[in-house]
């Protein structure tokens, strides 16, 4: 997750003089957007700094403090999205002031409605949502457990009423949430009609370079690229998860139960790859938590491999500041926001991240995920602050993840972590891959489906009194799973995910999946790889990394399939990469799934 907070209330009168006459012209719009980008950076170096120690200390005094910057960025972002408006029928326009033009008036995640008090509400029911889940405890054999660590614990728990009881309690934390839900989605949704969108929902699927409209139809082809490769690792891993815990805990047929599969929300299945490992070739000799303990490696070891990789594509070290002002570990003494997210407090070179590291595989990705969001912030930073931003959100949370695909064995013995004797030979490609789709491909119909949850809610088709039941609903339609227990009338089982109360929205992640292997696919070919895709690591070549670069400093000046192809040289997101990247498997998951009735 990447942190964007623009926005100002100043009292400042708004529009320079002259855009205040009655026919605007060019000239008043070039200005006014120069002044409105001189106000938003001026809040959000202010605000940056507020939202970092409410998340990184969470009191009620700092919760009060975010929710005034918060309500302050609301009402100058809408304010300045109306003003904007006011140059829609300005004609001669250049193509910057245009683009700027439209980012103002539609770049914000929520917006509030001019009624008095309506932004200080919002504000106050994100933050308290936001620390709700900062805050969240559930429990493991009656012992309470703080939220980050009850994640970790999914992925190594395999007693299947432990799990139940940590599904269970961790999902009530979303309970008290439900009310200022409902309560967010109106005032939001009110403030989204006076911009000129249907509801927020609309407002969020306009952000791309093409109409709302077609954007959903584009989450819907692509998704249905990759959905039969989803449901033959759903169908194999069914059948071995029916193996191991037998029939009254996981059937042959249907759903699968969504506390079995390693991770609380079921969106990436490889801490259970020893449960779907198939024997002999399933051994892919190496786990990288267990190679990070074996060579006594911590969390700032961990953060300096991760810089190690983009240095040796040759972009400049991370600054000082970045080891000094990022949370790298779980404060012992206070509450903080666990789940991990990079910032650029000054829109310059204060990067930092924000996580509570352990020594295993999965934050060992997430730290090349953060990494991704500041290296690309680094590049963009000499944009005008409109175009600080990726290319479309889901370029942001692509790179470190298409960095960390590079993590192949070779490259593990290349910074030492791996000895050269146990790189697994082209005999475990398949255990290999079988891991590396456990990790990515659940994550399709997940990250589909928790904004097509939320634009359902936004567009007022979900009521309040169905919330819990659309979500449960989608799970099993587009992931094939259920809760391992009947869920009470009262649950709000979505607030139990962060990006739902910390208002992240998600549609950007499947992009992300999408693009990271086509990235991947892109710099692979560009590094002159001529092996199977998978065991490509473009680690140490500067010539991909200027040419990544170059994609990255364009930030959001320029619609999105013109960065896409500066980098790819395609201007269409393909689930095709992804495919041509698991076909190996993809072949053999079918083999083994003869004679099963797959699907759900
Ligand atoms: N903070 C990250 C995200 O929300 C975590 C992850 O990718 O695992 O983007
Ligand atoms: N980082 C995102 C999440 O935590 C997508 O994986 O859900
Ligand atoms: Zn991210």
């Amino acid at each position: 997750m990447t942190i964007k907070s623009l926005a100002l209330a100043s009292a400042l009168a708004l529009l320079p003089a002259a855009a205040q006459a009655a026919e605007p012209t060019a000239a008043d719009a070039k200005a006014f957007v120069a002044d409105a980008e001189a106000q938003l950076s001026a809040y959000s170096d202010k605000a940056q700094r507020v939202f970092w120690v409410n998340a990184t200390y969470i009191t009620d005094d700092t919760d009060a403090m975010a929710a005034d910057a918060g309500a302050e960025g609301t009402l100058l972002q809408v304010k300045l999205a109306k003003e904007a408006a006011k140059f829609n029928t300005v004609t001669g326009l250049d193509a910057d002031t245009a683009r700027k033009l439209f980012l103002l008036r539609q770049a914000i995640v929520l917006p509030a409605p001019d009624a008095p008090g309506a932004a200080k509400e919002l504000a106050e029911i994100a933050t308290r949502l936001q620390s709700t889940y900062g805050k969240g405890k559930g429990t493991a054999r009656g012992k309470d457990v703080v939220g980050n660590d009850l994640e970790a614990l999914m992925g190594t728990e395999r007693d299947p009423k432990v799990l139940q009881e940590m599904w269970e309690s961790w999902h009530a934390v979303g309970k008290p949430m439900a009310g200022d839900y409902a309560r967010l989605v109106e005032i939001a949704n009110a403030g989204a009609k006076e911009l000129g969108f249907a509801d927020t929902g609309a407002m969020w699927r306009a952000g791309y370079d093409m109409p709302a409209a077609d954007f959903e139809k584009l989450i819907d082809r692509l998704l249905a690229e990759v959905q039969p490769l989803y449901t033959d690792l759903h169908c194999y891993t069914r059948t071995k998860l029916n193996e191991k815990y037998g029939d009254a805990v996981q059937a042959k047929t249907g759903p699968i139960r969504a506390d079995l599969l390693g991770n609380m929300w079921a969106q990436e299945w490889a801490s259970i790859y020893d449960v779907v490992a198939p024997k002999g070739a399933g051994d892919v000799g190496y786990d990288i938590g267990e190679l990070l303990v074996s060579k006594q490696m911590g969390p700032i070891e961990m953060v300096k491999a991760g810089e190690n990789f983009y240095s040796s594509l040759g972009f400049a070290p991370l600054p000082a500041t970045f080891w000094t002002r990022s949370q790298f570990t779980k404060p012992a003494d206070r509450e903080v926001v666990c789940h991990a997210s990079a910032w650029d407090i000054d829109n310059k070179d204060d990067l930092r991240i924000k996580m509570c590291i352990k020594v295993n595989s999965t934050d060992f990705v997430t730290i090349h995920h953060e990494l991704g969001h500041n290296y690309y912030q680094r590049a963009y930073n000499k944009q005008s602050l409109l175009y600080l931003n990726s290319a479309n959100d889901g370029f942001h949370e692509a790179i470190g993840d298409f960095a960390a695909l590079n993590v192949t064995p070779e490259y593990l013995v290349k910074v030492g972590l791996l000895d050269q004797a146990k790189v697994p030979d082209a005999s475990r490609d398949i255990g290999l891959l079988l891991r590396q789709a456990m990790e990515k491909v659940p994550g399709m119909p997940w990250t589909a489906l928790v904004d097509k949850w939320r634009w359902g809610v936004f567009s007022g088709a979900t009521k309040p009194a169905d919330y819990n039941k659309a979500w449960t609903d989608l799970r099993l339609k587009y992931q094939g799973i259920v809760p391992p227990v009947p869920r009470p009338a009262d649950a709000f089982d979505p607030g139990a995910k962060y990006h739902i109360p910390g208002n992240t929205p998600y549609a950007r992640y499947f992009l992300a999946r999408i693009l990271q292997f086509q990235f991947y696919e892109a710099a692979c070919k560009q590094a002159g790889w001529k092996g199977p895709l998978h065991r490509c690591s473009i680690y140490g070549d500067k010539a991909v990394g200027t040419r990544l670069n170059a994609m990255l400093e364009m930030g959001m000046s320029k619609p999105w399939p013109e960065a896409l192809k500066a980098f790819t040289g395609s201007d269409q997101m393909s689930g095709k990469s992804m495919l041509a990247y698991f076909a190996p498997l993809h072949t053999w998951l079918k083999q083994q799934n003869k004679g099963q009735k797959c699907g759900w």
